[in-house]
């Protein structure tokens, strides 16, 4: 009898573990696949657009994400988490949406932003508490040394879909640039450039194919210092 029970031990322990642990992100098609359409209308991301959105409610979601993005969506220039302060609703729609479809990869995200955690309902609640907040005064900025390149390829190849001051456009679901952590800039510039951001438009692919990293730093640092409202710092 004890020996039966030393045997299923550790069997009842590891279907313990499965149990508790949840599910791995999901995989849907993305850049990579031929016939890929950017932004292609989806049901989650119609209901969340749809909805008389709830900032209040929103704050109250927002609990389980301040342990890296932080509890006034300041994010963190050297963890490379994200600035969400004051980014467009839709464009913070858009993203937790292709996260919790796997379109775009995040599974160290993922269990805290999928659908057992948040409703579709509260991915748009969370998205205006954030757009709402003011974008936080400090962020990482690069090593200012290469600020006049940033410049005019922004202006080249950017400025067009991310506006002359880096603002974005909300309605296109274009983000915010401006004053986002210049690690987190750099960092998806590489992701996109190399098709690793696999619900990215393509025709901002198109835009950096060509890039060095050397090129991507400067654009990055230039954006970092963008502010939306006036001249880079
Ligand atoms: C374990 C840390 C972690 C937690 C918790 C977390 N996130 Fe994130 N989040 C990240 C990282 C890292 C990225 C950037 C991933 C990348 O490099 O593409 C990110 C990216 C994002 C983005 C994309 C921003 C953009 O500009 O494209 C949104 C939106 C977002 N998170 C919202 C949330 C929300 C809402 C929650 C809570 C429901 C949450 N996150 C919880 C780590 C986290
Ligand atoms: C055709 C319009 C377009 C052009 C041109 C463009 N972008 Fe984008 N950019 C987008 C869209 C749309 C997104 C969000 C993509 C998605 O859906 O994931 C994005 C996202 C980004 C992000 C991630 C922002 C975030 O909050 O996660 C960075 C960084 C970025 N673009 C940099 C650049 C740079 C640098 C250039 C110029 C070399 C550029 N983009 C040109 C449309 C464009």
């Amino acid at each position: 009898m004890m020996t039966r029970l030393v045997c299923l031990g550790p069997i009842a322990l590891l279907a313990g573990i499965a149990a508790a642990s949840p599910p791995v992100q999901p995989h849907a098609p993305g850049i990579e696949s031929p016939g890929y359409v950017w932004n292609a209308p989806n049901e989650e991301q119609m209901i969340a657009l749809a909805h008389r959105a709830d900032p209040a409610n929103g704050e109250e979601a927002y609990a389980v994400c301040r342990g890296c993005h932080q509890a006034d969506g300041s994010g963190r220039g050297d963890a490379i988490y994200p600035q969400l302060a004051g980014q467009h609703a839709s464009v913070l729609i858009k993203q937790m949406v292709d996260v919790r479809a796997g379109r775009r990869d995040n599974p160290k995200m993922h269990p805290f932003v999928a659908e057992w955690v948040v409703s579709s309902e509260e991915v748009a609640d969370i998205a205006a508490y954030l757009a709402q907040l003011p974008i936080p005064p400090t962020n990482l900025k690069g090593e200012g040394t290469d600020l006049a390149r940033g410049e005019s390829l922004y202006v080249k190849d950017c400025a067009t879909c991310h506006g002359a001051q880096g603002e974005g456009d909300a309605a296109e679901f274009y983000p915010r640039v401006a004053h986002q952590h210049y690690s987190y800039l750099d960092h998806e510039s590489k992701l996109i450039r190399d098709g690793g951001r696999r619900n990215a438009n393509p025709e901002m692919v198109k835009a950096i194919k060509g890039y060095s990293d050397a090129d991507i730093a400067a654009v990055s640092d230039y954006m970092s210092r963008l502010t939306a409202e006036s001249r880079p710092e």
